[in-house]
This record gives C-alpha cells, sequence and structure tokens, in this order.
C-alpha cells in the first residue's frame, strides 16, 4: 500500500510543474520592464534564463523569490496559487535564490551565516557546538572543507563568499533553487563543486533556474533555455542542440563578433617595473616589466594572488618588500618601496583600478549614473553649478551610448540598474579618468557577451593609445582574445608568462594549478 501510495504520488508530482508564471508583468514607476512572462518548470528540470543586461532575469528570480512582486500576473507552486509575502515566506516554502550580489553578514561568522534564521540553542544560549557541526555539513557539500566555519566573512575572498552563500540555500525542503550568476566570481575548480551539487540536487527533483552570461557553461548543465529580451520571454526550447550563436543571436537581436583574435602589437617603452614585490604569502617576489600599448593578462585561481598583486601595484595595500618604478616618456617618475599605501598618490602618478566588488568600488547606489561617472573626474567639470551639471549629463551620455548602459537616461540611480549595467558605469568611470597605467581586475564580470565585446573594444582603444592595461580574468577566453601577454600567478607566484602565439588553454591552466 505504501509503496503503491508514494509512486503514485511521485507521478503526479512529475507531471505537474513544480512551478508556473502566468503572464507575470512588472513595471517601475510606469516602465515596463517585464511583460506577459509565462513559464512552467518541472521537477528536476534546469532551466537556464538569459538575456541582454537589463532584460530582466533578476526581477523574475526576485518575483519568484519574494523580494518583489509582480504588478499583473499569477504564479503557482505545485499547482496552489503561490504568492510570497517575503523572501522568509518564499524560503519557508522551499523558494530559494542566491543572489547576483552577495548577501553574507560580513561582521558574523561562516557559520553564523549559514544557520541564520534557525542558529541552534540549548537552554537559551547559542548552541556553539552543534552550531559548527551543521555548518561544516553545509559547507562540504561545496566541497568547502578547508574552510573554518568560525572564520569572519568579511576576511573571506569574495568566490569563497559565494561558495558559502550558495551552501547556505542547500536546505532539506527545497523545491525551486534559482542561481543569479552564481560562477561570476568562481574559479574553475569551485564552479565544477556547484556544477555537481547541482547534479545532485536535480536527482533529488529540484528545479532549477539558472542565471548566468557564460554560454558554455548553459550548454553543459541546463535541460531547458529560455532567453529574455527587454523584457519579453522570446524563446524557450530544449537545450539539446543549441548552438552558442544562435543563442546570442536571440539574445542581442544580431549578431555578435567572436572573440576576435588580436593582431600582435608592437610593444612600448616602460610603463611600469615590478621588482620582487612581496606581501605575506599572497603575493611573493613577483617580477615583471609592463609597456606602453601593451595589455598584460593576469591568468590564475581564485586565491592565486591575482587580486592582491593589483591592489599593491595601486598602494592599496602595503607590500612587505620590493619596489615599484613607474616611468613616463621613458624615463622613471615615482619609485615606490615598501611603507607606501597610497592610492592617491598613485592616480595622481597616473594609475587606475577597476577592482572586482562592486560593492567596495565606491559606487553611489542612490545617486544618478552622470553623478557616478564623473565622481573622481571633477576636473573635467569644475565649472560649478549648473554648467557642471550640463557636463556631467553629457558625459554620462557619451558613456551610456558606447557601453550600451541600459536606462531611462542620464539621471537614473545607479541602484535600480541591472548588475551588469552597475559594472559599466564603474567601467565607464575610469575610462573617463585617463589613467595611464590601468589595473582591471574581472572588469567584464556580470557582463553580456554583447557588451562585453564592447568592453575589449574600449581596452583595445585604450592600448593603441599607448596606455599600459593590466586584466585579471578568470575567463581564459577572454584573456587569450584580448591580451598581448599572459601572465599566470599560482600561490602567489607569478608561475609563467606567455607571448600572444606562445600560449594554449591547456599550458595556461597547467601554469595556474602549478604547486609553486
Ligand atoms: N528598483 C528599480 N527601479 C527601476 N528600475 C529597475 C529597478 N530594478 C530593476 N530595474 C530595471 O529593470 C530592468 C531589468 O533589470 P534586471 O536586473 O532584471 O536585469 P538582468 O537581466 O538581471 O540584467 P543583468 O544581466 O545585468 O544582471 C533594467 O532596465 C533595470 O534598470
Ligand atoms: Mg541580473
Amino acid at each position: 500500500m505504501t509503496v503503491s501510495f508514494a509512486s503514485s504520488n511521485m507521478s503526479t508530482n512529475s507531471t505537474l510543474p513544480v512551478l508556473h508564471l502566468k503572464a507575470i508583468s512588472k513595471s517601475y514607476a510606469q516602465t515596463l520592464v517585464l511583460e506577459d512572462i509565462t513559464l512552467s518548470l518541472r521537477r528536476g528540470e534546469v532551466l537556464a534564463l538569459t538575456g541582454e543586461n537589463g532584460a530582466g532575469k533578476s526581477t523574475v528570480s526576485k518575483i519568484i523569490c519574494g523580494l518583489t512582486s509582480a504588478s499583473s500576473g499569477s504564479l503557482l507552486l505545485n499547482g496552489q496559487t503561490y504568492t510570497p509575502s517575503s523572501r522568509r515566506d518564499a524560503e519557508a516554502q522551499g523558494v530559494r535564490m542566491v543572489l547576483q550580489e552577495l548577501g553574507l553578514i560580513p561582521t558574523l561568522t561562516v557559520a553564523e551565516n549559514l544557520l541564520m534564521g534557525h542558529l541552534p540553542h540549548h537552554l537559551g544560549w547559542l548552541d556553539k557546538t552543534v552550531l559548527r557541526e551543521r555548518a561544516v555539513q553545509q559547507l562540504n557539500k561545496m566541497g568547502l572543507e578547508q574552510l573554518n566555519p568560525d572564520t569572519l566573512v568579511s576576511e573571506l575572498g569574495i568566490g569563497q563568499q559565494q561558495m558559502v552563500e550558495i551552501a547556505r540555500n542547500l536546505q532539506d525542503n527545497l523545491q525551486v533553487l534559482i542561481l543569479d550568476e552564481p560562477t561570476a566570481m568562481l574559479t574553475p575548480r569551485e564552479s565544477t563543486h556547484l556544477f555537481q551539487q547541482i547534479a545532485e540536487l536535480k536527482a533529488k527533483g529540484v528545479a532549477i533556474i539558472y542565471v548566468s552570461h557564460r554560454l558554455e557553461e548553459l550548454q553543459k548543465i541546463a535541460d531547458t533555455v529560455a532567453v529574455l529580451r527587454d523584457g519579453h520571454l522570446v524563446d524557450v526550447r530544449p537545450m539539446a542542440g543549441v548552438q552558442e550563436k544562435d543563442l546570442v543571436q536571440r539574445m542581442v537581436g544580431r549578431e555578435v563578433d567572436d572573440l576576435n583574435t588580436q593582431a600582435a602589437r608592437p610593444q612600448g617603452s616602460i610603463a611600469l617595473q615590478v621588482e620582487q614585490l612581496s606581501r605575506a604569502k599572497a603575493v611573493r617576489s613577483v617580477s615583471f616589466a609592463l609597456h606602453h600599448g601593451e595589455i598584460l593578462g593576469i591568468a590564475g585561481l581564485v586565491g592565486s594572488g591575482r587580486t592582491e598583486l593589483v591592489r599593491l601595484l595601486f598602494g592599496a595595500d602595503k607590500a612587505d618588500s620590493g619596489k615599484l618604478h613607474i616611468h613616463r616618456h621613458h624615463k622613471p617618475v615615482l619609485t615606490i618601496t615598501p611603507n607606501w599605501v597610497n592610492p592617491l598618490t598613485a592616480i595622481q602618478a597616473g594609475l587606475g583600478l577597476v577592482t572586482e566588488d562592486r560593492k567596495s568600488q565606491g559606487l553611489l547606489l542612490p545617486q544618478s549614473i552622470a553623478h557616478n561617472i564623473s565622481l573622481g573626474n571633477t576636473a573635467r567639470i569644475t565649472m560649478g553649478g549648473f554648467v557642471a551639471r550640463v557636463r556631467e549629463k553629457l558625459l554620462a551620455s557619451k558613456w551610456i551610448k558606447a557601453l550600451a548602459i541600459r536606462s531611462f537616461g542620464a539621471e537614473q540611480a545607479v541602484a535600480t540598474l541591472s548588475g551588469g549595467n552597475q559594472q559599466k558605469v564603474v567601467f565607464a568611470r575610469w575610462l573617463e579618468k585617463d589613467c595611464d597605467i590601468l589595473l582591471l581586475d574581472e572588469p567584464t564580470r556580470g557582463v553580456d557577451v554583447g557588451a562585453r565585446s564592447d568592453i575589449y573594444a574600449q581596452i583595445n582603444q585604450m592600448a593603441s593609445e599607448g596606455k599600459a592595461i593590466v586584466m585579471v580574468s578568470s575567463d581564459l577566453r577572454e584573456l587569450m582574445a584580448v591580451s598581448d601577454r599572459i601572465g599566470v600567478m599560482s600561490m602567489g607566484r607569478l608561475v609563467a608568462l606567455f607571448k600572444r602565439g606562445e600560449w594554449t588553454e591547456q599550458a595556461l591552466l597547467e601554469a595556474a594549478f602549478t604547486q609553486a
């Protein structure tokens, strides 16, 4: 009896969609950002949700997870009307989302973040032993055996924070899991753990919506692909057999250049000479020269010291030893030795840094695009008052066009832009600064394929104007497409330096895994 009951129950479940969206629309201040979205999700199905920056992917996801509500339309969960009043309410019903922006509380430990909302108590006290045990179980699911659950989240790198955030959402009652750009901050190794988890969840019948700009990833894990364009669902089909090219065309509505390979460029004079730069174990005796007109790519795993290296170059952290010489017009103009921590001097010497973490970039979220782009570029708009405002707007309009920043106009608050479009604002600010040496840490994270090629074009343009560029990226295809040389970091050391024509993907990967 029990057996037949269980099996009939399962067969009902497998035919009934676990989640059904019926004619969902959403508007913000009278602008329609989603229109008439109808979509179903079965148990154990992985649905890839794609579309350009600002197409509406995060908005649909947030509606499903109770973070915002639809303006019209309805939702069904297991055939029942589903109107989550909050994220907590959705979570109680087994619908969870890993947000595009990190949501952990930095001042709490990993364990506290993992179990927030159901912290174990014993006689009124927080039961730390149980807390730790459960946290370790959660962490193991994501291959984070090494991570001490008592570590403060603020001490973790951005990739690890993302892994903890994912682990936090692997709860027993899970029915629908939305992952919004989960791998944007992960290394290949961390991504592999995530894909294993996805396979396990799928086998358990969890339905997954997976939002990503990395199309090769989607092909690996998704059963179905849905494409949003301008708030409309333009295509839903089985993933099998779908070519990357078709997908891009459907997303963008036009063909996008392949990552066309850069022809070798002549090397200019030295812009930056780095001598045995070291900081604790993070960066160990790194030396290289960067030339005017050169794009130097930096590859390596998260934690290999890539971000730490660019922070040292910028004077955002203090080096223990080593030197930096900044050159201009074939002469060293500034030599920087340890004890020197001063990004302001770096900026004056012509350096710029686009960091990997949007939140710490100093984007003033409530302020307009115009204000954010001109921030720190006041020299160009010092006329004060009205004229300055007009200039600010003109400047912003130029960048909105060049990088296709999807917005209602220069006055739109940055907080209300989609994730990828916020990233473009950050990038525009630094391009506008007119730096001699630009350090880019994951500049295309979360940026869609079309806009990515706009960004590559800008970087190329800068190099051809004689600027020197260091670009850290986890995307090897991107590095191979834009770099003149690629340096590979592993365990704090620069373990290899390839010229264009000398590298292969295999050689780069092997170098990244070097035990230095
Ligand atoms: N609070 C808000 N107020 C006004 N407009 C908003 C708000 N939130 C989002 N939008 C707009 O809704 C549209 C869709 O944004 P959404 O974040 O869903 O895009 P997305 O597809 O997730 O893009 P990305 O790939 O960049 O993450 C964008 O044009 C965005 O500017
Ligand atoms: Mg988004």
